[in-house]
């Protein structure tokens, strides 16, 4: 057991991917047995652009039901909504005032949405709310409330996190040391996972296969992956197939190099191949989806494992915003 804090938020904003998985979600499961782990469902950063509060509350269980499916620990791991903490919007009105505007101007989702106004002649800021603006305070209000030492991110997150750092730094000058200043660890590039295909598993390429697609649904994914066209016989390149690609993320190191084998001697077609990708994904991940779907059905035990997880997130809120209650007015 590591006593490194680890603190992620994920937002609940659509249904995960095998990228998703592989390239997040699956580590952060395993995180959770060797460390205390924080994990929200960022709610609250999804409201600068979600409108649909039925939507943000449904796409909020999936999220919950999906971790807790996937195995994630719930001893170590404080799972909990980032809405049931009111010290976050809390510490975050006392955050912006050590934050410099500029620092707000460099943030790279904010500069992307002025360059995308510019580029189709608009205001720069047209469209842009404030919660876009000042989102990388709320996130750092997040980071610094639970003490948190290690924040996995996409390396789209980095930036954030290193503005969680300068603002724990502005604020420690200011009223003395405060927050402990977190490391972002960016986790593995979820864009070595293909999509059908072959490009980046993204949701944007329309290319994706849902997490816990059904086998039926899954099954036809699978088999819609595009390969190129060498015929059975011929000796096959393991590396840059899609099939083989997404196989070495389910199996074994032995199933690995079994499957390696057969695509380099030749002999086995890609229906083959991608029929035992299918079963491979399948035996893997049908217990969790078959968890995952019995916890949808049942709203009312992930309240309550997200109400146990904001009892005791609340805890170490409180005392972290009582400290900076009484540095900031004594
Ligand atoms: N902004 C993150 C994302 O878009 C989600 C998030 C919110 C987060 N608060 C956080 C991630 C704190 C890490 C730490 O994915």
């Amino acid at each position: 057991m590591s006593d490194k804090i680890v603190l992620t938020g994920i937002k609940p904003t659509g249904t995960p991917h095998l990228g998703n998985y592989v390239g997040a979600l699956k580590p952060l499961v395993e995180m959770s047995k060797s460390n205390k782990t924080f994990m929200f469902i960022a709610d609250l950063h999804a409201l600068n652009f979600m409108r649909d509060a039925a939507q943000l509350r449904q796409h909020t269980y999936e999220i919950a039901a999906i971790l807790v499916a996937l195995g994630l620990d719930l001893k170590n791991a404080v799972l909990f909504r980032q809405s049931d903490i009111v010290q976050v919007p809390q510490l975050s009105t006392m955050l912006m005032n050590v934050t410099p505007k500029g620092l707000m101007n460099r943030a790279h989702s904010y500069k992307a949405a002025m360059d995308k106004n510019t580029a189709a002649g608009l205001d720069t800021d047209a469209g842009v709310n404030m919660g876009l603006y000042t989102y990388p305070i709320l996130m750092a209000a997040d980071i610094l409330l639970y003490n948190s030492d290690i924040v996995p991110v996409g390396a789209d997150q980095k930036q954030h996190v290193e503005f969680a750092r300068d603002i724990a730094g502005y604020f420690n000058n200011i009223y003395g040391e405060t927050f402990k200043l977190p490391e972002p660890v960016i986790g593995e590039d979820s864009g070595i996972i293909p999509g059908l295909d072959g490009r980046k598993m993204s949701k944007s390429y329309g290319n994706v296969i849902p997490l816990f697609a059904g086998a039926a649904e899954l099954k036809k994914k699978v088999m819609r992956i595009i390969t190129d066209s060498k015929l059975p016989d011929e000796p096959k390149d393991p590396d840059t197939s899609t099939i083989f690609q997404l196989y070495k993320n389910f199996a074994t190191p032995a199933e690995i190099a079994d499957l390696r084998q057969k695509f380099v001697a030749g002999g086995m077609g890609y229906g083959t191949a991608k029929t035992i990708l299918f079963e491979k994904i399948d035996s893997v991940l049908s217990a969790p989806r078959a968890e995952y779907e019995r916890l949808m059905a049942n709203t009312a035990e992930l309240d309550k494992i997200l109400d146990d997880g904001a009892a005791r997130a609340r805890v170490v809120a409180e005392q972290t915003y009582a400290r900076v209650r009484r540095a900031m007015l004594g």
